[in-house]
């Protein structure tokens, strides 16, 4: 407790952006490189610690992050930002060594029919690619996550067993890799198997090595980031405008909304050191880039202490 205010302290809750690439690998429009650097430019300048700035998988797989290469050369880097690769293999993970991504989020799924899906391979097959990355990777300062897709359910296998997940973690970390991102693809997750799942991982590794990447899909979002919070997680994925989805997943929507959880944090006294008022200004952008709506409700409704003019008839009573 805050003995001055007696208001609860809460330990701050990181957000890593990840629109530049879980938001723009499902975009049916093509956003052109400059675009793409000036949306990270401007995100890397609202108080993000971590921003997922893009992809190095198969352009075949994901043309709309082909410019992987462009992208994190000609970004503007700004201190104390993290920006992450998301790579599935040797070549993914050689072409972002070379253009200097500070950490690789290496994935497979937890079902495998959605990791033949999502990489063509068997979820053994991306554990020995994943053993030649670490290899390839070590010495050289670039730090390593792995995520668990499908963590929470798959869209073609349904319950995924908790069991598996967890000795999915354990060959993660006996693999040497630090950051572990539980992921909910397609938005199956409810908070009490949230609350479930986070206690036991976090029996296993600090909070500081765990990332949740919650998808909006089934309106639970928000719902999952608190119970994740309130079981001792503190490192969340979002998405500015509420943009994302995997594209080998069937009825995959969008990331949690960025500027929706932090204004929930900022509304309940969590810190996250990120700028609300930049940050909607920077979603209320998204429209005219994609050529769309985005899914993200703060963006029009406002924060909360954005008033509204009183109207005449009422100052009249
Ligand atoms: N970057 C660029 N090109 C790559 C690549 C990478 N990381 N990995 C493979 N390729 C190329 C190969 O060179 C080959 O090119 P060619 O046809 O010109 O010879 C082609 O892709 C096929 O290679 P192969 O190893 O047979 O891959 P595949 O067709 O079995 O696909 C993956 C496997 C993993 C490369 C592909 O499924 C993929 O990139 N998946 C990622 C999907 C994704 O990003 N999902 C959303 C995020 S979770
Ligand atoms: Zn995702």
């Amino acid at each position: 407790m805050n003995r001055v205010l007696n208001t609860p302290h809460y330990d701050k809750l990181i957000v890593q952006e990840v629109a530049p690439r879980d938001g723009l690998q499902i975009e049916p429009t093509w956003v052109d490189t400059p675009d793409k650097i000036a949306l990270i430019n401007s995100l890397s300048t609202v108080g993000f610690t971590r921003i997922e700035a893009g992809s190095f998988v198969s352009p075949k797989a994901i043309p709309a992050l082909r410019d992987g290469e462009a992208v994190f050369q000609q970004i503007e880097r700004q201190p104390g930002v993290i920006y992450v690769a998301l790579i599935p293999n040797l070549k993914g993970a050689e072409r972002a060594l070379a253009s200097r991504a500070d950490e690789l989020n290496l994935v497979m799924s937890a079902s495998q029919t959605h990791n033949r899906a999502n990489m063509r391979m068997s979820c053994e097959s991306s554990l020995v690619a994943f053993g030649d990355i670490v290899q390839h990777v070590k010495g050289s300062g670039v730090l390593l996550n792995a995520s668990v897709a499908t963590t929470f359910g798959c869209p073609f296998e349904g319950k995924i067993d908790e069991d598996r997940v967890i000795s999915i973690v354990d060959t993660y970390r006996e693999m040497g890799i630090e950051g572990i991102t539980l992921a909910d693809t397609t938005g199956m997750a409810n908070p009490r198997q949230v609350t479930r799942l986070v206690t036991r991982v976090l029996e296993r590794l600090p909070a500081a090595a765990l990332t949740l990447h919650f998808h909006n899909t089934r309106g639970l979002g928000l719902a999952n980031v608190l119970a994740a919070y309130e079981a001792g997680a503190r490192r969340f994925d979002a998405a500015l405008g509420g943009l994302g989805g995997c594209p080998f997943a069937p009825g995959a929507s969008g990331n949690i909304c960025t500027e929706d959880l932090v204004n929930m944090c900022d509304e309940m006294g969590i810190p996250t050191g990120i700028d609300l008022e930049k940050l909607i200004a920077l979603s209320r952008g998204l429209p005219a880039l994609l050529g769309h709506d985005v899914p993200g409700q703060l963006a029009k409704a406002g924060r909360n202490c954005d008033l509204h003019p009183v109207p005449e008839y009422v100052l009249q009573i």
